[in-house]
C-alpha cells in the first residue's frame, strides 16, 4: 500500500540522511553491539542505521531492515546491494512487527512519532527480544523554539491556521520514556540528549529540502507554491532573508531499554543490571 513516505524517499535520502548519520551512528555505538548479533531495525527508511549496525554485527551477525513504505525498502535494498552486505534482510513490515526474532537489539530512529500505537509496538517488541536483548530508540526532542522546523511550523500555524505541520517530537523527558517503556514491560536503562550541527548553504535551500524531502511535503501540495512562499518569506525574515546560511543543532532523545532483571551490555558499560519496573 502507498505511503507519503513513498514519494518524498529521493528527497529524504538526498537532503535529510547525510545529515542525520550522525545521530544513527550515536545511537548503534550507545547500543554496544557485538560481532556474531542479531539486530531488528523497524521504520528503516532508507537504512543509514541498518547500514551501521550491520557494520557492528559483522559477517556472522544479522540485520533485518523492515519499513512500511515500498519505496524506502526498495530504496534500502539499493544500499544494501551497493554496501555488499549479504546479511541484511529488507522487508516491507510494521514497524509492530517483531517476527524472527529473537533478537540482540530492536532499533528505531526517528520513526516512533509515526505510530499511531506506540505501546503496542513496544509491547511487540520486547516479545521479539533476547533475554540480554536492548530496545534503543531516537526521537527528536525536547522541544527547542529556536528550532527552524518549530520556527516554520509556528509560521505556517499563524498563516494557515487550517493546516498542521507533523510534529516529529514525542514526550522525550526521561520520566516520560521510562513510562513508555515501562507500560511495555521494559526498564529505561540510558537516556541521554544528543545534538549534531545541521548545515545549510542557504535558508533557502533549508525550506527547499523541507518541502521537497519530507512529510512537510503533503502541506506544500495543499497549500500550492504562492501560500507557502508567503511562510516561507516570514522564516526568512527571521534569519537574515533567503540566502544565509542556516546552521542549527537540533536536540534528538536517545534512550534504551531492556528486560527487568536481565543483564545488559552498554557503551563503556560491559553490564548492567536492568532494574525492575513500576
Ligand atoms: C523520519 S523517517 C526515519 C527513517 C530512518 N529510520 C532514519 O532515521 O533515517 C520515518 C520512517 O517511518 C516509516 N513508517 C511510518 N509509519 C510506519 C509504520 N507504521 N511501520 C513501519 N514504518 C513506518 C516511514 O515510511 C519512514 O521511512
Amino acid at each position: 500500500m502507498a505511503t507519503p513516505w513513498d514519494r518524498a524517499a529521493a528527497g529524504y535520502v538526498e537532503e535529510w540522511v547525510p545529515r542525520f548519520v550522525p545521530y544513527h551512528l550515536d545511537l548503534i555505538h550507545e547500543l554496544a553491539l557485538s560481532p556474531g548479533q542479531r539486530v531488528l531495525v523497524a521504520s528503516c527508511g532508507p537504512g543509514s542505521e541498518a547500514l551501521a549496525a550491520a557494520r557492528a554485527v559483522g559477517e556472522g551477525g544479522l540485520v533485518r531492515a523492515t519499513d512500511k513504505s515500498e519505496e524506502m525498502v526498495r530504496v534500502c535494498g539499493d544500499a544494501v546491494k551497493r554496501a555488499g552486505f549479504a546479511r541484511i534482510a529488507v522487508a516491507v513490515a510494521d514497524a509492530s512487527d517483531a517476527s524472527g526474532g529473537p533478537w540482540d537489539a530492536i532499533v528505531c530512529a526517528f520513526g516512533l512519532w509515526q505510530l499511531p500505537d506506540r505501546a503496542s509496538a513496544i509491547r511487540a517488541w520486547r516479545g521479539g527480544l533476547a533475554r540480554s536483548g536492548k530496545v534503543g530508540i531516537l526521537t527528536w526532542g525536547p522541544p527547542d523554539a529556536d528550532d527552524p522546523f518549530e520556527v516554520l511550523a509556528g509560521f505556517l500555524a499563524e498563516l494557515e491556521p487550517g493546516h498542521s505541520a507533523p510534529r516529529p517530537q514525542i514526550a522525550a523527558q526521561r520520566d516520560q520514556m521510562a513510562a513508555m517503556f515501562e507500560s511495555a514491560g521494559l526498564a529505561i536503562v540510558r537516556h541521554t540528549v544528543v545534538r549534531h550541527v545541521l548545515s545549510f548553504r542557504t535558508a533557502e535551500a533549508f525550506v527547499k529540502a523541507l518541502r521537497e524531502a519530507c512529510t512537510w511535503r503533503r502541506i506544500w501540495e495543499e497549500l500550492g507554491d504562492d501560500r507557502l512562499d508567503r511562510i516561507a518569506a516570514k522564516f526568512y525574515d527571521t534569519v537574515g532573508g533567503p540566502d544565509a546560511p542556516l546552521s542549527f543543532a537540533p536536540p534528538a532523545t536517545l534512550a534504551i531499554a531492556a528486560q527487568p532483571g536481565a543483564e545488559v551490555e552498554l557503551a563503556h558499560r560491559p553490564s548492567v543490571r536492568v532494574p525492575p519496573v513500576g
